[in-house]
């Protein structure tokens, strides 16, 4: 069951990271402050959420040292968030591009980090296309580009195969990349199937879903719920289908649910709940707040919780089942 605790008595929003992070492709190019503005805004209400943002100049980081003023303006802003992850995106061909080119491209975007002006540091890479396939030679290439990124201070390895790795690989793919996108495929696709059988047992917190093609109605928060449920490395949805938009995100960001004894937020007694908190609480499926000195708040279409003799508040949202989860 999804849960999260309201705790009462410091000061200040607590920044504790969900377990399940927001995969965010960011292919769009910052022509000024605006392009990336929903990202900006997703992370700075959302703290207790992990963003990881693969950016992608040229598909890869471009010819250039460095890239240009708007694009090192845009990264900098990213990185200006405690929750943000800036990851780099370079494609492998499914493991039939040259790997020298593969590792220039790595060095390019291991360099930003000697950039002075601004803070525009790679976390880590995103190495799209990937191979799925039990075969040693593909495995071994995998490997290689990883170990690449990761000595040259890019520490966090993305593979994306798209879909469920083969049989007998899930072991050495997983342990050489820290997340591996499982399912990137339509909304409508992702209603047809069962997720368990899309994503490598024993792997789920090292794997992600991607989204696309999802319209802003559909039902995002039955995904991300089911996401978080299922304990899943990353989730993201988005309406579009080439990551140019990031207009989803704020949906996205707002389905997410704490997990279980995370800390979403703090105040004194009588004050207001931060806003981050109210519109987390109204915009999931929970229907009872429980607590020490109140029995049941009805917290339907709540826009402002005060809170008076409260010490703590148990929200307990009604977990998700997936349309076809019995089907298994
Ligand atoms: C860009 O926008 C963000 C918020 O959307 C803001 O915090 C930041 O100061 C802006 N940067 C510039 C250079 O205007
Ligand atoms: C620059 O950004 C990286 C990645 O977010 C971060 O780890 C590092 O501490 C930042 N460096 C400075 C000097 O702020
Ligand atoms: C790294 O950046 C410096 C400039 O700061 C440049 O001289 C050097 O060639 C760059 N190296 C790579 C691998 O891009």
């Amino acid at each position: 069951m999804l849960g999260f605790s309201y705790i009462l008595g410091a000061l200040s929003l607590a920044s504790v990271v969900s377990s399940t992070a927001i995969l965010l492709p960011l292919y769009s190019w910052p022509e000024d402050n605006s392009t990336w503005s929903p990202v900006y805004k997703a992370a700075a209400a959302h703290p207790d959420i992990l963003f990881q943002v693969i950016v992608n100049p040229d598909s890869g980081p471009g010819e250039t040292t460095y890239p240009d003023d708007s694009y090192i303006a845009s990264v900098a802003q990213l990185n200006s968030y405690s929750n943000v992850e800036v990851i780099g995106y370079i494609p492998t061909g499914y493991g039939t591009r040259d790997i020298s080119s593969i590792k220039t491209a790595i060095a390019t975007y291991s360099n930003w980090s000697s950039y002075k002006a601004e803070n525009i540091t790679i976390s880590g890479i995103f190495f799209d296309e990937a191979p799925r396939t039990n075969d040693d030679t593909l495995i071994s290439y995998m490997q290689e580009v990883s170990e690449s990124a990761k000595s040259s201070s890019l520490p966090t390895v993305v593979f994306n195969p798209g879909t469920k790795l083969e049989t007998g690989s899930a072991a050495e793919y997983f342990k050489a990349a820290d997340l591996i996108v499982e399912f990137e495929n339509s909304y409508s696709t992702w209603t047809s199937i069962v997720p368990a059988d899309e994503i490598s047992d024993t792997y789920y917190d090292k794997a992600a879903i991607l989204l696309y093609s999802a319209p802003l109605t559909a039902d995002y928060e039955a995904v991300v719920h089911e996401a978080q449920g299922m304990g899943l490395g990353a989730a993201y949805l988005t309406n579009g289908d080439d990551y140019k938009t990031a207009d989803s995100l704020s949906k996205v960001a707002a389905s997410f649910v704490q997990a279980d004894g995370d800390t979403v937020g703090s105040s004194s007694a009588g004050s207001t709940l931060p806003s981050a908190v109210v519109s987390t609480v109204a915009s999931t499926a929970v229907s009872t707040v429980a607590s020490t000195a109140v029995s049941t708040v009805t917290v339907t279409a709540v826009s402002t919780v005060t809170l008076t003799a409260i010490s703590t508040v148990t929200v307990t949202a009604v977990p998700f089942q997936h349309a076809n989860a019995q089907a298994k």
